[in-house]
């Protein structure tokens, strides 16, 4: 571990002098999570959590390893964007162990669906792990390794957008915009802000009003990313669930720290400066953000709504139905993790789904839609 932090360091501060000694955070994250053999993503640890793992082993768990409700669940609003667009082919982007995919697949298959799995995946180790999950449905599913130039289908994404880098910005007590990087200082790293360019200016005074000492953060990656989805999805719909809220919440005063966090070991941290390479680090969604990039790229926003509502209105319950009558001991056993997919004060709230697309109908799941809150 020691010896990891060695060489991340050695690394970053390599990448700083590059750079005249003031790194982006934006630029930190990446390195972070992805710099090849070293960062979070790509360096080989043991990440996401499956519910069978010991407690201390991983740093996080996600929907689709809580429970395999999830992605049976999902399975209804796919077969809706598949059959809207008279297609098979369904794309996962950023499928961690392959745990969507290894509960999707046979809820399709039971549909019907003989659905062609497309997964890309920016970590090596992730995708390794991806194939041994998923080696049972081989012939369906295929690694991507780069986004296709035309898509019809049903694009899925969860957990993908928090898992790109952020730029951080605070107010000066001046009302100035400020951009946060980091500096080597006094053996170790440590905050720094400039003053900010005119584009972060401009797009930090257009989403929230001017407060002395604010700190949040913008995911223009994730915008980036929502922006070439216009381009390259010809037919069909994305499903993006992740946490996260409306603008006019994200930026509300009270949340004057921004939604920054870190994981290591189930612990979480506010301190993306330390562990770097080992921790996870990540940040919540401006879901209206998303939408607005979405739309200005051509796509419709179909729907938006809590995660809780999504997984109800999609047929949770009568999923689980039908395993109380084949199977009352493994009903009582997946209760739990189902409920925390859905109770308020877990995943339930917090987590939204949103869905945009070209040419396809709102899939079922959106019969509570809060379109209107973005
Ligand atoms: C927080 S994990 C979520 C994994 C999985 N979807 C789940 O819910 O368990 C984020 C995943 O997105 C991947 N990722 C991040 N940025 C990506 C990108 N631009 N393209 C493809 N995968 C990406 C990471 O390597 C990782 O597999």
């Amino acid at each position: 571990m020691l010896e990891h932090l060695d060489r991340m360091e050695a690394h970053l501060r390599e990448l700083l002098e590059k750079e005249g000694g003031w790194l982006p955070f934006e630029r930190f994250m990446h390195e972070a999570l992805y710099a090849p053999g070293l960062g979070y993503y790509t360096a080989g640890s043991r990440k996401l959590a499956t519910p069978t793992d010991s407690a201390g082993s991983s740093d996080f768990i996600t929907a689709p390893e809580l429970s395999p409700w999830f992605g049976a669940t999902l399975s209804t609003p796919v077969a809706d964007v598949l059959r809207d667009t008279n297609s098979l082919d369904v794309l996962e982007v950023g499928a961690g162990t392959g745990a969507l995919a290894a509960s999707l697949l046979p809820a399709l298959a039971e549909l019907g669906l003989p659905v062609n799995y497309y997964i890309l995946e920016v970590s090596a180790d992730l995708r390794e792990r991806q194939q041994q999950t998923l080696a049972a449905w081989e012939p369906q599913v295929r690694w991507l390794d780069r986004l296709p130039e035309r898509f019809r289908g049903c694009v899925l994404g969860n957990e993908l957008l928090d898992a790109m880098p952020v730029r951080l910005f605070c107010w000066s007590q001046e009302l100035e915009v400020l951009e946060r990087g980091v500096v080597w200082h006094d053996h170790g790293w440590t905050w720094h802000d400039v003053p900010a360019d005119s584009a972060l200016s401009r797009i930090v005074r257009e989403r929230m009003p001017p407060l002395p000492g604010y700190l949040s953060e913008v995911n223009l990656q994730a915008e980036g990313w929502m922006h070439g989805l216009g381009d390259w999805l010809e037919a069909g719909a994305a499903l993006l669930i992740d946490y996260g809220f409306p603008q006019h919440e994200y930026y509300h005063p009270q949340r004057h720290r921004g939604t920054l966090m870190c994981h290591f070991r189930h612990q979480a941290s506010d301190d993306p400066l330390k562990l770097v390479g080992l921790q996870d680090i990540t940040a919540h969604i401006d879901f209206t953000a998303m939408a607005d990039a979405a739309h200005a790229s051509g796509l419709e926003v179909l729907g938006y709504t809590s995660q809780a509502a999504f997984l109800l209105d999609a047929g949770l319950l009568e999923h689980l139905q039908s395993l109380r009558e084949s199977d009352a001991h493994a009903y009582v056993l997946q209760l739990n993790s189902v409920q925390k997919l859905i109770q308020e004060s877990e995943m339930g709230e917090l987590f939204k789904v949103l869905a945009v697309g070209r040419e396809a109908a709102v899939p079922r799941g959106f019969r509570r839609d809060r379109l209107h809150s973005l």
